[in-house]
């Protein structure tokens, strides 16, 4: 299952999500990818700081006769290797594939036809979007099954997800995928912007996680100290609310898997 996180906008948690979702789905035992799709890099570091410069994910999208799996590294933290985990780092130079790309026919697709020469190695990809809808994050679209939402609190927060939803519509082209929305960064002391937030999510009832990750300042830091939440405070409430998140996410993935 190819999980893409994704939001326009900025700091709302996509890197977060991706670094603590696939460890904690790694965790759980499943085979776990995590692709960095945004040239800020900022899952790279955290994983994989000494990517060498030349083999990271821009390779994917510049040569068209690209080995995939080379490119795929173990996921370290810290120098301890963490099992079942793999990682395709980003850089810098990945700000300039767009404009590489832009004369490629079917340019959103690249990542997609890539992709299939290795997702019957995992049981998850994940994919850590920038944020901005241009066709870095829409090749993340067009190879989705499952479109992970990350929002948080507060008046604007849900400001330009209707967009959101009509880029994606306009990008799948009627591929089929489900998407679900993660309430992050929770405050329960915020009653007010609490309830207003929930009254904004209503119309999507259907397609809010249970999960609610909650406002921890031991995920903070554990971002500045380039680090997972399980590393770093495995007794927290971050580690708690994104073990239930890789549950969730996993109990979602057997049910689908079921069905077919
Ligand atoms: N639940 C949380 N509790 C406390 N801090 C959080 C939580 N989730 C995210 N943060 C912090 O918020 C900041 C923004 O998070 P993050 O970098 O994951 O967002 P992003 O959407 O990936 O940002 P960008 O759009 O720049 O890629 C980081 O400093 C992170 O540590
Ligand atoms: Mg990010």
């Amino acid at each position: 299952m190819i999980i893409i996180v994704i939001n326009q906008k900025g700091g709302v948690g996509k890197t977060t999500v991706s670094v603590n979702l696939s460890y904690g789905l790694a965790k759980r035992g499943a085979d776990t990818l995590l692709l960095d799709l945004d040239p800020q890099a900022h899952s790279t570091v955290v994983y994989c700081p000494e990517a060498p410069e030349g083999q990271t994910v821009s390779n994917i999208f510049i040569d068209k006769n690209c080995d995939f799996k080379p490119l795929i590294r173990p996921a370290s933290v810290h120098g301890g290797e963490i099992p079942n985990l793999s990682i395709v780092p980003a850089n810098i130079h990945l700000a300039k594939v767009p404009e590489q790309i832009i004369s490629r026919n079917h340019r959103e697709k690249i990542l997609h036809n890539q992709m299939k020469k290795i997702t019957d190695d995992f049981n998850f990809v994940v994919i850590d979007c920038p944020p901005t809808l241009g066709v870095l994050t829409a090749n993340a679209v067009y190879c989705a099954d499952f479109i992970l939402i990350p929002t948080t609190y507060g008046k604007y927060s849900l400001d330009g997800i209707a967009d959101l939803f009509e880029s994606i519509d306009d990008i799948a082209e009627g591929r089929k995928y489900v998407y679900r929305i993660l309430r992050n960064m929770f405050d329960v002391r915020n009653k007010q912007s609490n309830q207003f937030t929930d009254d904004q999510l209503s119309p999507f009832r259907d397609h809010v996680l249970t999960t609610i990750i909650r406002r921890n300042e031991a995920i903070n830091q554990s971002q500045m100290n380039s680090e997972t939440i399980f590393t770093f405070d495995p007794k927290s409430h971050g580690a708690e609310d994104f073990g239930n998140l890789a549950k969730e996410v996993s109990d979602y993935a057997k049910e689908d898997s079921g069905k077919e």
